[in-house]
């Protein structure tokens, strides 16, 4: 693996009143001297904003996925609440999804007025159930929000043929999985994709995000609405947003997309090193046939374990953890109050129990065997 990656940690870090000699940090953007130069290379060309680069990254992501257009956004969640515009989700629809899953995904329904409507997760995978889909379609729903969480794709020939029966939009929430492909293909090619370039995730550029998709007008709509609605300049076609991603992030995410198969390699790697080594609790399990691209590893602490505890015994071997999700975002105040009450005992109990542990490729071999000696001494 590249140098640019293997730089060391921090070496010293304190918890509490430890003071712990190593620290292996859960996630670590991945930057290197080709990101430095093209971000000068892009500050002395004087075009800052959505310019030449955008483009760029537009051509190469969209040739990447084989899908007609790719649309660079602000942000992952900006990407999804433009897809579920260009759909005509509005007030009074239902979108369905996930609610094991970050609020973004929740928000971005929110923002258009219309209710989310939560369907229970697979536990082995912890995507959407897709076989439960159907049974949640009423006359108001108007699109399927599936989640591709952690970078394991969701089941798209179930969720595709339900929507195609009911005449629904798919929007994929593919912000971690960059990259993840199934049997059919990859993510983002089903439905509408939409990705974070957010900094911890595979593919980033700080912030940013870009939507996919083979449908001219769903792109023409996503154009528009990024830009105040301007179809040139000073005419205007309805409210927009400013939601444009800059030519500074653009370069840095172009460099990061030349780099992403030697990214999922090496978290393949990893994750096979980890799931290999760990047995003191519940390793991830794959659907068969998915391209996993490991955006987190998590790992499930069975009844006995106290994840709090178990996060402070890990932090005090120098191990970093993180917990996603901890609550289903249906608990979450304001998405219950416009969602109204769900019943997803499989999402309440995986967010009881889940805890990622490092998988990222700057990780030495002795980083990961830290990491599982750790765990196994849970
Ligand atoms: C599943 C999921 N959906 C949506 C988002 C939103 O992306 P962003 O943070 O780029 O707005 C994220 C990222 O953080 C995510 O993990």
């Amino acid at each position: 693996m590249d140098s640019r990656i293997r730089a060391p940690f921090l070496k010293d870090g304190v918890i509490g009143q430890r003071h712990i000699a190593h620290r292996i940090p859960l996630s670590r953007p991945f930057v290197g001297l080709e990101e430095k130069a093209a971000v000068l290379r892009v500050l002395d060309s004087g075009m800052l904003a959505q310019g030449a680069e955008v483009a760029a990254l537009e051509a190469e992501f969209a040739g990447l996925l084989g899908v007609e257009h790719a649309i660079a956004t602000s942000s992952g969640t900006a990407a999804l609440h433009l897809a579920l515009l260009a759909h005509g989700v509005g007030p009074g629809d239902e979108v369905i999804t996930s609610s094991f899953t970050f609020i973004a995904s929740a928000n971005s329904i929110l923002y258009t007025g219309a209710r989310p409507v939560f369907v229970d997760i697979d536990p082995a995978t912890y995507n959407i159930d897709e076989r439960a889909v159907e049974a949640a379609i009423t006359p108001r729903t108007r699109a399927i929000m599936p989640v591709h969480l952690y970078g394991q794709m969701s089941d798209m020939d179930v969720i595709m043929s339900v929507a195609e029966k009911h005449g629904l939009a798919v929007i994929e929430d593919a912000a971690q999985a960059v990259g993840a492909t199934c049997q059919e293909g990859q993510a983002g090619t089903f439905g509408t994709g939409c990705f974070s370039l957010y900094a911890t995730k595979n593919v980033m550029s700080g912030e940013g995000g870009l939507v996919t998709t083979n449908d001219d007008r769903v792109a023409d709509r996503v154009r528009l609405l990024r830009q105040h609605g301007m179809r040139s300049r000073y005419v205007y076609e309805g409210l927009g947003f400013n939601y444009r991603l800059t030519d500074v992030s653009a370069s840095i995410a172009r460099v990061q997309l030349r780099h992403l198969d030697e990214v999922i390699g090496q978290r393949r790697e990893n994750a096979a090193f980890l799931s290999g080594t760990i047995r003191s609790v519940a390793t991830p399990q794959f659907a068969e046939g998915r391209g996993h691209v490991w955006h987190q590893y998590t790992v499930r602490l069975n009844k006995d374990h106290d994840r709090d505890e178990a996060i402070h015994r890990l932090a005090e071997a120098g191990v970093d953890t993180g917990v996603f999700y901890p609550r289903g975002v249906h608990q979450i105040e304001h998405v219950r109050a416009a969602a109204g009450d769900h019943h997803l005992p499989e999402t309440e109990q995986a967010a009881r129990e889940v805890l990622s542990l490092p998988i990222h490729p700057a990780l030495s071999k002795e980083d990961l065997a830290t990491v599982a000696a750790a765990v196994n001494q849970l």
